[in-house]
């Protein structure tokens, strides 16, 4: 036996009992006759000691072993005279009778405590060895308790668990698919998920009403924090449902999970905001509503003064930063220089200060007065010792970067409180989004969403006006997951194929098989799909899903650990019936 316990359990009571222990030298000190020892496994530390007085032998031992040893040690509990209240396991020691290295270990190229000295890249070299740190377990058990409490009350709902292929078919929508050839069909490749979206509708159509998954789906898109190339969605699909049962039912997931996973009760229903409201108000579609400081439009106000940035903008709306009248030239000109970033878009910031004395100070000055300053202050709802924040030009980078500016001031106030859960619904939201670039119409979420019912009559006439029967679930600014209800008419999806620019033939090349499938009996069906990695990393308090993914990939999209993507050998390559033929940039 290579334990009777592990390094996380051992107490008081326990004093004078013999044990077997096994784990990972985490540090070793030499102390006159003593040397003490923290072994570490998953479950914790305990002490050991060797006394060179009562047996020297196994202390100088002791004494030549390195860091991340592994040890097995055997020995009597015993009560330690300088305790340590920090740990589960500090009111004793083990004094160590016999001892076994299980395994060397070369020194770790970064040291496995909670403020390591490894740097993002190294540590995700030695993925395993960061593994081993606190900070790093204590996300992957939050992720297995979510896991566990997901699947317990979506059983409870009768929802099945059903597996769903991953070798599928490419289709143009979304995101860029990673392929994957096909070396008994020559020439032909097969895609990975971007999601189970088309089997979970086909599982409808199969009869089981109520289906989930938690299921590794993948895109090729452009990384960022919140995203990855392979990511696990919480998936979901019900049927003869409407939109309300599926945001009643997520919605008691989502609580369930704050509950027993954060001890957060949550009373009363969640917010639900349209699409127009996000936009407005917040210039954003999964607004962070911990705080206020919501965005107002200015723009029939403010024209015609002669002031250029204005008169010449299609927008100019401002957020009130309450309190913030004593911003420094330093601190405005660097709010100015945050808005004018290229990833920002805006072409300058203007400032109004709302003076203790009841006076306004403003950066355009030349061109309003008070009387102008002050209509502006009510339209912010202001007080004395506010500061406006102003910005003007195209609507849509200007609703933008009113929100960036937002969550900025946000931050640098304090605003976001990591553990404060904001959660709403974002509602009615377009259904088609126009491309001047290929001149034709994109689903929002997808071809499969159905318009709201009110607006179906409008898909010849005007599409882009259609608000669609779909939904995203924002908690703290994040969007955490999005659904809808689906079209179960074959000629509706036909005619939602017709506005998105397919051809009859396209359309049944793609998507033919689940057209067939709607013409044998459809119910009536939506479902909803959760980020998983977004849900843990918000519950850890972290901003990147990278931390809370055992093995996750870097900016680039590679795996530094296993050294991939990476080329594949010649031979491989012909039973594919591939050729690379690299082209220079
Ligand atoms: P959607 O594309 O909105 O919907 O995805 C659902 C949720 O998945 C998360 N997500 C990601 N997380 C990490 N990395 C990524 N690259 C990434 N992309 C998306 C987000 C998002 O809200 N089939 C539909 C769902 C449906 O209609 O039922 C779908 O996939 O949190």
């Amino acid at each position: 036996m290579y334990r009777t316990h592990t390094c996380g359990e051992l107490n008081i009571s326990k004093v004078g009992e013999i044990v077997t222990l096994s784990g990972w030298l985490q540090r070793s000190r030499d102390l006159g006759g003593m040397t003490f020892i923290d072994l570490r496994d998953r479950y914790g530390i305990t002490q050991l000691v060797f006394n060179m007085d009562t047996n020297a032998e196994l202390c100088r031992k002791a004494r030549k072993l390195g860091r991340e040893y592994v040890l097995q040690v055997i020995g009597t509990v015993a009560e330690r005279s300088n305790k340590n209240q920090k740990i589960p396991t500090g009111e004793i020691e083990i004094i160590a009778e016999k001892l076994e290295i299980l395994n060397s270990s070369e020194v770790p190229p970064f040291t496995i405590e909670d403020d390591t000295d490894g740097g993002d890249e190294l540590r995700m070299k030695y993925r395993y060895l960061d593994l081993r740190r606190n900070a790093v377990r204590k996300n992957l058990e939050l992720r297995h308790h979510m896991a566990q409490e997901i699947r317990n009350y979506l059983s409870a709902k009768k929802f099945l668990e059903i597996e769903t292929p991953v070798l599928i078919k490419s289709t143009p929508e979304g995101a860029r698919d990673f392929v994957v050839p096909s070396r008994m069909n020559p020439g032909q490749f097969y895609a990975l998920p971007q999601s189970p979206q088309t089997f979970k509708q086909l599982l409808m159509v199969g009869g089981y009403d109520r289906y989930f998954q938690i299921v590794k789906c993948f895109r090729d898109e452009d990384l960022r924090a919140d995203r990855q190339p392979e990511f696990t969605q919480i998936d979901c699909e019900m049927a003869f449902v409407e939109q309300d049962d599926i945001l009643n039912v997520f919605e008691g997931l989502t609580k369930n999970l704050l509950l027993k996973v954060k001890n957060i009760e949550f009373d009363g229903p969640f917010p639900r905001m349209p699409y127009s409201e996000a936009m407005e108000k917040y210039g954003n579609d999964k607004p962070d509503i911990r705080f206020g400081m919501t965005l107002h439009e200015l723009t029939p106000q403010v024209k015609g003064s002669g002031f250029v940035v204005f008169d010449s903008a299609e927008y100019v709306g401002a957020i009130n930063a309450e309190g913030c009248a004593e911003y420094t030239r330093k601190q405005l000109d660097e709010l100015t220089d945050f808005v004018k970033k290229p990833q920002i878009g805006a072409k300058g910031l203007v400032y109004v200060k709302y003076l203790a004395d009841g006076t306004l100070k403003s950066s355009a000055d030349k061109f309003f007065d008070q009387q102008a300053l002050i209509g502006w202050a009510e339209t912010l709802h202001a007080q004395p010792g506010d500061l406006l924040l102003v910005l003007a030009g195209d609507r849509a980078t200007t609703l933008n970067a009113l929100s960036e500016l937002r969550l900025e001031m946000g931050r640098s106030l304090g605003l976001m409180n990591k553990e404060m859960f904001a959660p709403l619904w974002v509602v009615d939201f377009p259904l088609l989004e126009w491309n001047e670039d290929s001149q034709r119409f994109y689903a929002m979420h997808h071809p499969f969403t159905s318009p709201c019912k009110e607006d179906i009559a409008l898909i010849d006439s005007d599409p882009g006006a259609i608000r669609a029967n779909a939904y995203d679930l924002v908690i703290n600014g994040v969007e955490i997951g999005g659904g809808s209800i689906r079209i179960h008419n074959a000629t509706l999806q036909q005619k939602m194929f017709t506005a998105l620019g397919f051809s009859d033939e396209q359309a049944r090349e793609q998507f033919g098989f689940l057209m067939n499938a709607f013409k044998y009996g459809a119910p009536p069906h939506g479902g909803i799909a959760f980020g998983f990695d977004r849900l843990v990393a918000l519950f850890s308090g972290l901003d990147s899903i990278r931390d809370v993914i055992a093995f996750p990939k870097n900016n680039s999209g590679r795996d530094v650990m296993i050294d991939s993507p990476s080329t594949i050998e010649e031979q491989l390559l012909k039973d594919l019936s591939l050729e690379i033929n690299l082209k220079a940039e």
